[in-house]
């Protein structure tokens, strides 16, 4: 079954945990969905664990749309989120429009995911107002890394919490249909999500949000480096890689890959015919 709005505002009313991973191509979406995850994002992550990157500034529509449109085709049942990337919406409504409308038509998105709180509400209303879905995104927002000076947890002070909350309700009331909540303490996020009508899904924001989302490569162990306190590892896929790939070499190498199962037959005439030709 499809995975809308209405189904993940169910989930929340219900107290059925939301699901989201992100995905950026065809075959890792197809794979997911097949899970039955909720909703996958494509979120603008996809900077630095598919382009190398160091953070997600550089990420372009393009880009965006380029990875949404190859995650689209491989998931059915999904809710698809698309990030708009850092300036496809600050500048103007009008930007923030055109560019949301793109991912839906060009990348076949469900919905668009921005990073703000009451600086982003016209932008948020007017996506809303052209029917188109919108994901927000409050806390440790990544696209503001230089503002922040560096990915640091939000919301420890009184006034940065009172802020946050006065954030949540205020896109709440824009018209956003659910909140990423990243980085910020796990009792301001379950005081959030009691406070808020519609799904709040965390990451590093503890339990008591209505889902969770975590980047794919983090949590099955794809990613080397620094990982941040709130990714769990739940498979380790980067060792299955590295083993797979070392045994190929070595069997190329070794000349027992391919084996007689890998390779197509012809017929001994045909060989022996064409050894005679050779030979003329
Ligand atoms: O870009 C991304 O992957 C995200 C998630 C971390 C929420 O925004």
């Amino acid at each position: 079954m499809k995975n809308t709005v209405s189904t993940l505002l169910k989930q929340k009313q219900s107290g059925d945990r939301i699901t989201m991973l992100t995905a950026y191509d065809y075959t890792t979406a197809k794979i997911i969905d097949e899970c039955g995850v909720n909703s996958i994002l494509i979120g603008d992550s996809l900077g630095m664990v598919m382009l190398g990157y160091e953070n997600t500034l550089p990420v372009t529509m393009e880009d965006m749309i380029h990875h949404t449109a190859a995650v689209a085709r491989g998931a059915q049942n999904a809710f698809i989120v698309a990030d708009m990337p850092f300036m496809s919406y600050q500048v103007s409504v009008q930007d923030a429009v055109i560019n949301a409308g793109r991912l839906i038509k060009e990348g076949n998105a469900n919905a668009v995911k921005l990073e703000g709180g009451a600086e982003v509400c016209e932008q948020i209303k007017a996506i809303v107002k052209a029917s188109i879905p919108v994901v927000a995104h409050l806390g440790l927002t990544p696209q503001s890394v230089n503002a922040f000076g560096g990915f640091k947890v939000q919301g420890k002070s009184l006034e940065n919490a009172r802020r946050l909350i006065a954030d949540a309700v205020k896109i709440q009331e824009a018209g956003a249909c659910m909140v990423v909540l990243e980085g910020i303490p796990a009792k301001l996020a379950d005081i959030i999500t009691s406070k808020l009508t519609i799904p709040t899904i965390g990451i590093g924001a503890g339990k008591g949000c209505d889902g969770q989302v975590l980047v794919y490569q983090d949590m099955l162990g794809l990613t080397s480096g620094h990982i941040a306190k709130f990714v769990k590892q739940f498979a380790n896929v980067g060792d299955v890689m590295r083993q797979g790939i070392t045994d190929y070499i070595n069997e190329t190498k070794a000349g027992t890959f391919p084996a007689p199962e890998h390779t197509y037959a012809i017929d001994d005439e045909v060989i022996a015919q064409l050894i005679k030709e050779e030979n003329e």
